[in-house]
């Protein structure tokens, strides 16, 4: 097998993995960084992000606001030293993407502009129009290209770490091209793999966000922590799931049933704010647990609009007039008109929640180090945990940079320890069981299909661990997935060749996704409380007694994770009530 000696290997190309391996490359020039990503760098979903990122720069702003806003957005399941650390860097983080050349939106003044977003108190998210993530991953991949130490390994799909005494010493991954293994040997490893939002039906999640990232640190013994939090963003396109940013409602547009009322008045989020006028963490500017969550109960009344796709809600952005809505919202614009056929300037769109972040991922200290020696992980992938219950809109991008330089720094911290590069033959070992485990999967004639698998586990994901779930239905999903997970060793490969095998790939995506779905439905099962963005019918109250605690699921091969329980970290905002009511708490 072919093997490829780096420093530092990367495993994912969007902002983190690129933030991380700028930081590295900045810092010693000497040290080989491998980048490695299933796809090209630009098509990452870092792509996708639309409304902007979080960092305070007003003189009417401060930390400490965007640190209250953030913990009690999170329903105080935050580790707030974390979120200390990230409202420090968040401006400097993105004052240095100005520097890299990034296009943010402008005041009349010159100086950067800023938008209101969900949950924050004050104005601070900025924002590139709203096609911001776009933006950013392009600046981030320009100033890349400058460093000759970042070798790029594009299309290659990770598929084990190599773990020696206690330490991660590289990777195996298929490069796509060939279909043939490699052997990616370094002293420490980032994984910046995203998301797993594929996981579920209906999701705003490029195809490429399936979990993989979180998989190999969980199945190489590192827990994943607080996976029962997943969130939904108010505001998906019934049609596709497309993301239609919560900038929208941060311009001004408003949420209507179908009687034309703004329900979220309705909901502990009013009172009604005039049409027009910005506002900040009430109506249509609460957080997005609690907006999709008013949406789940209207939809009980009968209250929403009839689509040919289901039931969704009206996003009105007809006063905001054709100038702002295509200077602010291009994007918004050119997607309600192509996969609705509704021009916002004209009509409301229909809009429905649909799954948009893993609050949850691979557990880190607040220096983005997993508990295995020499593995790092930052951006959606991680659990830092800066989102606990619910992330607030904007903190992700401001996260994958300032931890993704975090992972850099502290990769490095390790590697000036002279950790070494462990036992070459035990490692050579390892990877030739990956490649032979990788090789049986042409073998098998089961006859269970990656699709039909695929679409059981989304199926089950959407039914019992959605907005609203109860013990029963996320004992039925354990058992299902625990089903599927064993269905699983019977899949047959319908294409047996190496060239660009998509399905081997999907077959691969799969099994983490199934790793990770049983890892989200086993959490939520043990949480028997409702806290940000889990909500169980079941236990409808917080109870910051017995859960005011991180999860942590660990890998125990055929059979279901165990979870077990860490402290948050509270510094200096003890538990309280979460007021969107326009009382500003
Ligand atoms: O609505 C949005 O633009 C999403 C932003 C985010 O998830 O941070």
């Amino acid at each position: 097998m072919e093997t490829i000696t780096s420093d530092i290997a990367i495993i994912g190309a969007g902002g983190a993995g690129l933030r991380a391996a700028i930081a590295l490359a900045q810092a010693d020039p000497r040290l080989r960084i491998a980048l490695i990503s299933k796809v090209y760098p630009m098509r990452s979903h870092t792509c996708a992000a639309e409304g902007g990122a979080a960092g305070v720069i007003k003189g009417d702003d401060s930390l400490e606001q965007h640190f209250n806003d953030t913990v009690g957005g999170g329903d105080w399941l935050c580790d707030q030293d974390a979120v200390d650390y990230l409202v420090q860097e968040a401006p400097k983080e993105l004052l240095q993407l100005e520097h890299w050349g990034c296009p943010w939106s402008r005041e009349l003044d010159g100086s950067v502009a800023v938008r209101p977003f969900g949950g924050m108190k004050i104005q601070r998210t900025w924002f590139a129009a709203d096609k911001t993530g776009f933006h950013l991953l392009h600046t981030l991949f320009q100033t890349s290209l400058q460093f000759s130490s970042i070798e790029r390994y594009d299309e290659y799909y990770a598929t084990d770490l190599l773990v020696d005494e206690g330490r991660c010493c590289g990777l195996t991954a298929i490069e796509m091209r060939s279909g043939q293994m490699r052997q990616f040997r370094a002293r420490a490893v980032i994984i910046a793999g995203g998301g797993a939002g594929r996981m579920f039906p209906f999701t705003t999640n490029g195809a490429i966000k399936t979990g993989d990232g979180m998989a190999l640190a969980y199945r190489a013994g590192v827990p994943l922590k607080d996976m029962e939090f997943v969130q939904y963003h108010p505001t998906g396109l019934p049609s596709t799931g497309t993301l239609l940013t919560e900038a929208c409602r941060g311009e001004g547009g408003v949420l209507l049933n179908k009687h034309g009322r703004r329900f979220l008045q309705d909901y502990g989020m009013g009172p009604e704010t005039p049409i027009g006028k910005p506002v900040l963490k009430t109506m249509e500017l609460g957080p997005r647990d609690r907006l999709s969550q008013a949406f789940w109960h209207e939809q009980k009344k009968g209250n929403m609009v009839t689509t040919q796709w289901g039931d969704a809600m009206l996003l009105d952005m007809r006063h905001l007039g054709e100038q702002k809505i295509n200077e602010r919202l291009p994007l918004v614009r050119d997607m309600s008109i192509s996969y609705m056929g509704v021009d916002p300037v004209r009509d409301p769109v229909p809009v429905r929640p649909v799954v948009h972040y893993m609050m949850g991922g691979i557990h880190t200290d607040i220096r983005a180090a997993t508990p295995l020696a020499g593995l790092y992980a930052a951006g959606e992938c991680a659990c830092v945990s800066i989102n606990g219950a619910n992330r607030l809109g904007s903190n992700s991008l401001t996260e994958l940079l300032v931890f993704g330089r975090r992972a850099a720094l502290s990769a490095m911290e390790y590697l000036a320890s002279d950790p070494g590069r462990g036992n070459s033959q035990a490692i050579d070992a390892q990877a030739e069981a990956a490649r032979a485990r990788v090789r049986a999967l042409f073998q098998k004639s089961g006859g269970e299909s990656i699709a039909g698998l695929r679409k059981e586990m989304m199926h089950t994901l959407e039914q019992h661990a959605g907005i609203y779930r109860s013990g029963e239905g996320l004992s039925e999903a354990c058992a299902t997935l625990a089903a599927l997970r064993r269905r699983y060793a019977n899949i047959e490969l319908h294409d047996k060749t190496n060239v660009y095998n998509t399905d081997l790939l999907q077959a691969l995506e799969l099994g983490s996704m199934l790793d990770c779905a049983e890892a989200v439905a086993v959490s939520a099962l043990e949480r028997r409380e409702s806290r940000g963005a889990h909500q169980r019918l079941d236990f409808t109250e917080r109870d910051d007694a017995r859960y005011l605690k991180h999860s942590l699921a660990s890998f125990q091969g055929a059979a279901a994770p165990r979870v077990d329980y860490s402290d948050v970290v509270i510094t200096k905002s003890q538990p309280g009530v979460r007021d969107y009511s326009g009382g500003h708490a």
